[in-house]
């Protein structure tokens, strides 16, 4: 049995875009051990239903944490976050982490009180999520839109594809039509994929409109948790920590991405089913 602290830190999403709070939790948690899981195989997540994602992660995770026995369990995706929180904490015995959008931290930024909410399709239809801006952002207005065409884009980057940004415009559009859309001074990146596109997201923004995501938040809460069950590892000078990237999908298809994971210290790669 391994000792607390050695536990590996788990996060999950459907593809790379959980790689974007894996990042952040390593800058934090350097001398901790991640697994990082691609579920290729149930790939893209946010244009499925609800009761397709209910019933198939909880399954998945329940399985990963017997097999790796993680400290922590961070979902790395907005989709599965906002639709599976519950049915995953009431299935696995271990504490889950969610990513949920980052409305209530862009409430506090906004001047104009007009706020973008980029998610996928299923994301942006959750209760959850109108929660998040009903509790958090009352006076708001919030333009949701469905960046669901964007996840391939984010995808084909890490594999050193750089997007056109004359596609990502087309699946803008909708909302840069919005007659809103000029007065928007914060986007909350609602897809873990997105804040991979920053750059090009950016560039097609009101002036001034700034990108929020969740990440840094959530490595500020595996710490917290981390350091109050006394497993917050601060030193390691005895071996470097070597990161494991499992998917559920192709391995070989690993080979494209082997530049991006290698640079994150993802030295192992495995199939997991
Ligand atoms: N990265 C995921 C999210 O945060 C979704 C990508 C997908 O559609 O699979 O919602």
């Amino acid at each position: 049995m391994k000792s607390e602290a050695a536990r590996p830190l788990l996060f999950l999403d459907s593809g790379i875009g959980g790689l974007t709070i894996a990042d952040e939790a390593r800058q934090a948690l350097p001398y901790h051990q991640q697994i990082y899981v691609a579920d290729y195989a149930g790939y893209p997540y946010g244009t499925k239903s609800e009761s397709e994602i209910v019933a198939h992660l909880p399954i998945l995770l329940g399985k990963l944490a017997e097999r790796y026995n993680p400290f922590i369990i961070t979902i790395a995706c907005n989709t599965a976050s906002t639709i599976a929180l519950d049915a995953v904490r009431q299935m696995v015995d271990i504490p889950i982490v969610g990513t949920v959008p980052a409305i209530k931290p862009a409430a506090q930024m906004t001047r104009t009180n007009i706020i973008g909410v980029l998610g996928t399709r299923a994301t942006i239809r959750q209760p959850y999520v109108a929660n998040l801006a009903s509790q958090f952002a009352p006076n708001a207005h919030i333009i949701h839109h469905d960046g669901s065409d964007l996840v391939p884009f984010a995808e084909a980057k890490l594999r050193g594809q750089k997007p056109d940004i004359e596609d990502l415009r087309r699946v803008l559009s909708p909302m840069m039509q919005s007659p809103h859309f000029s007065d928007m001074d914060v986007l909350v990146l609602s897809c873990t994929h997105f804040p991979l596109l920053h750059e090009e997201l950016a560039a097609l923004l009101p002036k001034g409109c700034q990108l929020i995501d969740g990440a840094k938040g959530i490595a500020r809460r595996i710490t917290t948790l981390l350091e109050r069950s006394g497993a917050r590892i601060k030193a390691d000078n005895e071996k470097n920590v070597q990161h494991q990237f499992l998917t559920t999908g192709k391995l070989s298809a690993l080979c494209d991405y082997s530049l991006a994971l290698r640079s994150r210290g993802f030295v192992h790669h495995e199939h997991f089913a």
